[in-house]
């Protein structure tokens, strides 16, 4: 709540102005600038089947993403069978290939649609491999979790041409990695209603200077033979000095505001530092607040281990209950452990 040059954020347009520093600040120390929006996203078919086992009834799709470039990325689309004409509310989820469909009878029965998205087609996971995203614009600095996400907004632009989805009502996902390019996409881009990383730790939902034993710093993360280029170079300067970092990850989830947000973890999985996202929780809050969504700012803690599991899947769609349609669940008080 203070602008880069000091000076104190006191009115709802100064904080507009003040989230545009947020915005510039995190491309700038952490993942690298997003190209804008491409003048044009279709998709091509690929196969239509009835899945009984899930309930669903999937597509495959490829779209191709700017007249020009023609980026091309595969996702796939599950609608609940038998579901009404109405447009349903939306999850979209980071995934680095299509076909993980364990969790889609789940979200079938709650009668929401899901989207998966094959992340890697526009940059693999990879250092040494050719990423078509970051060769098709060269005058972009961003980072592998930068192209991640702005798949997950590209998924988007191509949703806004199907009558089939609820577009007030599009909630984005990921887990770990996956969970990261979740928040930062859900951060810049307003058209996630609901933003809901899992698992995603350092670089994530966790705190980069909150650190206890066993967690991942940026120290780690960043060194050249494990994840360095899912970030903007620039991060590695600070390893070992994040406290001189003009930011941390409550940038994140402050932007997310005043649209809802849930950071899912489990209290055994040390390395995505629980402790760092709930203090990223609290203090991104005021922001919350500021804009009348107080309630909107979850966490939620499970016991076990590093996973996407059906517990954090039932807290994110409890929460897309309550905030995207109503329906307010039992015992709220699960979403707010950073209180
Ligand atoms: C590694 C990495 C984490 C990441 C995880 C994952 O453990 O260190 O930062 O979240 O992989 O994506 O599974």
């Amino acid at each position: 709540m203070k602008f880069n040059d000091g000076r104190t954020v006191s009115t709802a347009a100064e904080w507009q102005e003040r989230r545009s520093e947020l915005v510039e600040l995190v491309q700038h120390y952490v993942y690298g600038h997003l190209p804008p929006a491409p003048d044009k996203v279709w998709a091509k078919a690929l196969s239509v089947r009835n899945l009984p086992d899930c309930q669903a009834n999937e597509e495959t799709l490829t779209l191709v993403i700017d007249s020009k470039k023609q980026l091309r990325m595969r996702i796939a689309i599950y609608r609940p069978l038998g579901a009404r004409a109405s447009p349903l509310p939306t999850v979209i989820r980071e995934e680095h290939a299509l076909g993980h469909t364990e969790e889609v009878a789940r979200i079938m029965k709650r009668g929401f649609m899901f989207v998966e998205f094959a992340r890697e087609d526009l940059a693999p996971d990879d250092p040494k491999a050719e990423s078509p995203a970051q060769n098709s614009y060269p005058q972009y600095d961003w980072a592998t979790l930068a192209v991640w996400a702005w798949g997950a907004m590209r998924v988007v632009d191509y949703l806004e041409s199907r009558d089939d989805v609820d577009l007030s009502r599009l909630i984005v996902t990921g887990h770990s990695r996956g969970g990261k390019a979740a928040l930062l996409a859900g951060a810049l881009d307003d058209r996630f209603a609901l933003v809901a990383p899992n698992g995603s730790g350092c670089g994530g939902a966790g705190s980069f200077m909150v650190k206890e034993d066993g967690v991942e710093t940026l120290e780690l993360i960043t060194r050249p033979n494990r994840f360095g280029y899912w970030f903007h170079p620039r991060l590695r300067d600070f390893a070992g000095r994040e406290g001189e970092l003009p930011l941390d990850q409550h940038f994140l989830k402050a932007l997310v505001a005043p649209r809802a947000l849930i950071c899912t973890d489990a209290l055994g999985d040390k390395w995505a530092n629980p402790r760092g996202n709930r203090v990223t929780s609290r203090a991104a809050q005021i922001a919350f607040e500021r804009e009348g969504a107080g309630s909107k700012n979850g966490l939620h803690f499970r016991e076990g281990e590093h996973d996407f599991l059906p517990a954090d899947w039932d807290a994110i769609l409890d929460f897309a209950d309550w905030h995207l349609r109503g329906r307010r669940p039992r015992n709220v008080s699960r979403f707010f452990l950073w209180r």
